[in-house]
C-alpha cells in the first residue's frame, strides 16, 4: 500500500508529539543534574578517586567517604548514566568506578560549579518572569531583589560569598579560558610591556598570563574587597578601585568576562577611561567574551552562550550578550577606529581586540 505524503506528516508529528511526552520530564526535572552534581562534589566522591590512584569498588569508596552504600549506588547510578565516571571490571571486583574527562572537572571545576548551584545565586533565577513582565525598560536588578544588594556590594559585605565568587571565576581561568587564549592567540601580547586587566578577580588570569609571557609586567586592578583579599603573584601589582573611575595606566588593557555585565552606556564610560590609560597610538584593548552568533554550528556552545546571556538578565541590571555587529558598534562609539574579534576554538568566549590608530 502507497503512503501519501500527508499520511507520512502526520505519522511524524505523532511521534514527535510521543517524544515530547518523554522529552518534557527531562525539564520538569531541570534542576536535578545540577544537585546531583553538587552533591557529589560535597561528597568528594572525584577526589577519593583522585587519591586512590586506580578504580574503587563501591564498599570502597563508600568507607571512604563515610556513605551509605545503596544511596551512594544510587546516585553513581545516576551520575554514570550521564558520562561522569564510569563503572568498570577490575581483577578484585566486578564493579568499580573510575574517572571520565568530565568526572575530572568535577574537582578542577568544583568552584565554579559550586558558585553557580548556590543558593544565593539560584535565587534571582526564580524571578525571571517578573522581569520580563514588569520591566520594559530593563531596569531592574533580580539580584538585588532577591538578596537587598547588588551582586558587588554583596560580595563587598559577604566575604564568604566573595571567596566563592574569585574562587569560581579563578577556576575557570584556570582550567578553561586562558589555556584555550594562550595556545590560540598568545602573540597578541608580544610587545606588550605591562597589562592591566580590569575587573580581573584575584589575578589567577594575570598570574597565568605573566607567567606565559614574562616579558610583560600586570596589573590586577578591581574592588577593593576583591583585590585586598587577594594572594600575592609574582610579576602582578593588586591596584584597588573602581573602573567606572579610572583605569591604571598600562600598555594594553584586557577585561574578561566584564562589559557583559554592563549596558553600552557604562562600557563606553569604562572604555574611555582605559583609552586615556593606555598610549594613544600603541595602546590595544583585548576583550574576552561572548560574541552572541545564532548561526553557530556547535550546538553546545550555542546552548551555553544563549543560557550566559540570561544569566545576566538574572543577576544584572541590564547586562546582555552581544553581537559581533553590537561589539563593533559599542567599541566604535567609545571612541576606537578598528576591532579584530577573533574566535577561540572549542571554548565560549571570543577574543575583541580594539585599537585607537
Ligand atoms: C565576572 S567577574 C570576572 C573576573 C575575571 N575577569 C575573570 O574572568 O575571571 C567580574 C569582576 O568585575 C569586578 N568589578 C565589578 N565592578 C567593578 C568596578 N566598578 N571596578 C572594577 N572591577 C569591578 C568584580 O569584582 C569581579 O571580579
Amino acid at each position: 500500500m502507497e503512503i501519501t505524503s500527508k499520511e507520512s506528516s502526520w505519522k511524524k508529528e505523532e511521534e514527535e508529539e510521543e517524544e515530547a511526552k518523554i522529552q518534557i520530564y527531562k525539564y520538569i526535572f531541570g534542576f536535578a543534574e545540577a544537585a546531583v552534581i553538587k552533591c557529589a562534589i560535597e561528597l568528594q566522591i572525584a577526589d577519593a578517586i583522585e587519591s586512590h590512584g586506580s578504580p574503587m569498588t563501591l564498599s570502597q569508596l563508600s568507607s571512604a567517604l563515610n556513605c551509605s552504600p545503596s544511596l551512594l549506588f544510587r546516585i553513581l547510578r545516576f551520575l554514570v548514566h550521564r558520562g561522569i565516571f564510569k563503572q568498570q571490571t577490575t581483577t578484585e571486583s566486578p564493579i568499580a568506578y573510575s574517572h571520565t574527562p568530565l568526572s575530572r572537572m568535577l574537582t578542577t571545576m568544583a568552584p565554579l560549579l559550586l558558585l553557580e548551584n548556590s543558593p544565593t545565586m539560584v535565587a534571582p533565577w526564580h524571578n525571571l518572569s517578573a522581569k520580563v513582565k514588569a520591566d520594559a525598560a530593563g531596569h531592574s536588578n533580580l539580584f538585588e531583589a532577591a538578596h537587598g544588594k547588588d551582586i558587588w556590594s554583596y560580595a563587598a559585605a559577604n566575604p564568604a560569598f566573595n571567596t566563592l565568587f574569585n574562587e569560581g571565576l579563578g577556576c575557570n581561568a584556570r582550567v578553561v579560558t586562558l589555556p584555550a587564549i594562550l595556545g590560540s592567540c598568545r602573540d597578541m601580547f608580544n610587545g606588550v610591556g605591562s597589562l592591566v586587566d580590569v575587573g580581573g578577580g584575584n589575578g589567577t588570569t594575570l598570574s597565568l598570563l605573566v607567567k606565559a609571557c614574562p616579558w610583560m609586567k600586570g596589573i590586577n586592578f578591581d574592588l577593593p574587597n576583591v583585590v585586598n583579599t587577594s594572594q600575592e603573584y609574582e610579576g602582578v601589582q593588586h591596584v584597588g578601585g573602581s573602573m567606572f573611575d579610572y583605569v591604571p595606566k598600562a600598555d594594553a588593557a584586557f577585561f574578561m568576562w566584564i562589559l557583559h555585565a554592563w549596558d553600552d552606556e557604562e562600557c563606553i564610560k569604562i572604555l574611555k577611561n582605559c583609552k586615556e590609560a593606555i598610549p594613544e597610538n600603541t595602546g590595544k584593548v583585548i576583550i574576552v567574551d561572548t560574541v552572541m552568533d545564532e548561526k553557530e554550528e556547535n550546538k553546545m556552545l550555542l546552548d551555553i552562550r544563549l543560557t550566559l546571556d540570561i544569566m545576566l538578565m538574572t543577576r544584572f541590571r541590564k547586562g546582555r550578550e552581544r553581537t559581533g555587529e553590537e561589539w563593533a558598534n559599542l567599541l566604535k562609539k567609545a571612541g576606537f577606529s578598528r576591532c579584530i574579534i577573533t574566535p577561540i576554538v572549542g571554548v565560549v568566549p571570543s577574543i575583541i581586540q580594539a585599537f585607537s590608530s
